[in-house]
């Protein structure tokens, strides 16, 4: 039986995403996050870690360019975790700023734990579950366990970092676990992306994708590996274009300042060669009172009262 898998089915895969912020762990998958939008049409997205939302902005940016009818919310304490790091307000403030002018009208940034979100979330109610919190294995066994309730009979759940061995990053070892309970696809691209159906899969290139030999596995892995390249190369060269725009930022911040610096030293100047006339003038002046008291000292008349008061000082003793 031939592939049946066709992302042309899908073209908003080759969308540029209108979010490419400062971290660039995720942004390798956003090619296959307008796919998976595109190709399975949530009706209800929850995503638990969220950071400056690279992820979550290319679900939001599809689901509302495809005007679909979902509900989307994003779960993060947006204070950071071990391994993202801890980080401030600017944050959440900066994905605020982008977030709510464009899917405020659909779409919620729910500022809690991910414990705390499920009381918000109705069982049953999500298609697509993104878990990319804290990656040790017990953190996300416990946010999978804790929010597989929430999952609709069509759920789909993504698992970030599912290729990371480093330190205590354990999702690898949760997926080795439950890619073989459920229809599932890995990305090995990004840190790897784990793609697990726990429900019933109705869209025919999901299907088609779960059902992939390692050769069609292969092939569609580096179709998404070449994509997300290429959004990785667009978030670097806005990056560039960020720093060359600060740098002539600074640059014209500098030319004022040494124009002011140019101007003082003018000014200076000009009051060197004001004081230095002035001194001319005045050593002149001196030069002139000087010789009129030399002239003064070797007068008869000076002589005169110099004896005068020698002859007045001798009859005072
Ligand atoms: C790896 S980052 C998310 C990256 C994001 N998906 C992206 O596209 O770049 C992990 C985030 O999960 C959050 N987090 C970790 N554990 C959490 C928990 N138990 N409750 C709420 N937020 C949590 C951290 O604050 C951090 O912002």
């Amino acid at each position: 039986m031939s592939f049946s898998f066709n992302p042309m089915n899908h073209p908003l895969c080759f969308a540029t995403p209108e979010r490419i912020s400062s971290v660039t762990s995720w942004q390798e998958h956003i090619p296959f996050a307008m796919f998976m939008v595109s190709a399975h049409k949530p009706r209800f997205v929850v995503e638990l870690g969220s950071y400056l939302g690279d992820s979550y902005c290319a679900f939001c940016q599809t689901i509302k360019t495809l005007g679909l009818e979902a509900q989307c919310y994003a779960v993060d304490t947006w204070q950071g975790d071990k391994h993202s790091g801890f980080y401030g307000e600017d944050i959440l403030a900066n994905l605020r700023e982008h977030h709510d002018p464009r899917y405020s009208g659909f779409s919620r940034l729910l500022r809690c734990t991910f414990d705390e979100a499920l009381a918000q979330i109705p069982d049953g109610s999500t298609d697509l579950l993104h878990i990319d919190g804290l990656h040790t294995y017990e953190a996300v066994r416990h946010d999978f366990e804790s929010w597989l309730p929430k999952l609709s009979p069509r759920g789909i759940v993504l698992f970030h970092d599912t290729n990371v061995r480093e330190a205590d990053f354990g999702v690898y070892r949760l997926w080795a676990e439950l890619k073989v309970a459920y229809p599932s696809f890995e990305f090995l691209h990004g840190h790897g992306l784990g793609v697990l159906a726990v429900g019933e899969v109705e869209s025919a290139d999901l299907q088609a994708l779960f059902r992939a030999t390692p050769e069609e596995q292969a092939i569609v892995r580096e179709f998404f590996f070449q994509l997300g390249r290429r959004v990785f190369n667009q978030g670097h060269i806005k990056r560039l274009e960020d720093s060359i725009h600060d740098l002539n930022f600074r640059l014209n911040e500098a030319v004022t300042q040494s124009q002011t610096l140019n101007q003082t030293l003018a000014n200076q100047q000009a009051r060197i060669i004001e004081l230095e006339k002035a001194n001319e003038t005045a050593e002149a002046t001196i030069g002139n009172l000087t010789a009129q008291l030399d002239s003064l000292v070797n007068s008869k008349a000076w002589k005169f009262v110099e004896r005068f008061w020698q002859i007045k000082s001798s009859l005072r003793g």
